[in-house]
């Protein structure tokens, strides 16, 4: 393992690609925006960076769902569980309490650029593909509520 001196700022940084396109646009353009702001976290703005990743977190789970609550994914409950276990283990990671490092942020990035891809290219893709196999217009979909400054577990585990 390296020390923290040794640890460069940007390591473990995954740009977003056209790669990860699922194709449904709204989708696409929320990961994106997911990758800006993994991309973001530093040592000195994280606790406020951490928080607005979390936020947008809980809003693109929740538009993502919407969308496929509306079209009748056979899926959806499973999917909704996959978002439900992120939580749990972003939930994990930050409840050690151990003070910001270099090393601790490049641990969170990493972790969450390789959840991001894991779960885009497998789960959501899957998603895309079924959506197109549907030959419907897609419309976006909006959160119904504004974002609530409840805690983001609170949220994330409060909305059904
Ligand atoms: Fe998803």
């Amino acid at each position: 393992m390296a020390t923290e001196s040794e640890v460069h700022p940007h390591a473990f940084v995954v740009e977003w690609r056209e790669g990860f396109k699922i194709n449904i646009p709204q989708v696409d353009q929320e990961h994106k925006h997911l990758f800006a702001l993994v991309k973001a976290l530093n040592l000195e703005t994280v606790d406020q960076t951490l928080e607005e990743l979390l936020d947008y977190v809980v809003t693109h789970f929740s538009n993502e769902q919407a969308l496929m609550e509306k079209h009748g994914y056979p899926a959806f409950e499973a999917h909704l569980q996959l978002h439900e276990t992120f939580g749990t283990q972003v939930a994990d990671f930050l409840s050690s309490g151990e003070p910001w490092s270099e090393e601790r942020i490049q641990n969170l990035r990493r972790f969450l650029n390789k959840w991001l891809i894991g779960h885009i290219m497998t789960h959501d893709l899957r998603f895309g593909k079924w959506l197109e196999s549907q030959r419907t217009v897609v419309a976006p979909v909006k959160s119904a509520a504004p974002i609530e400054k409840k805690g983001f577990f609170a949220r994330l585990f409060g909305r059904r």
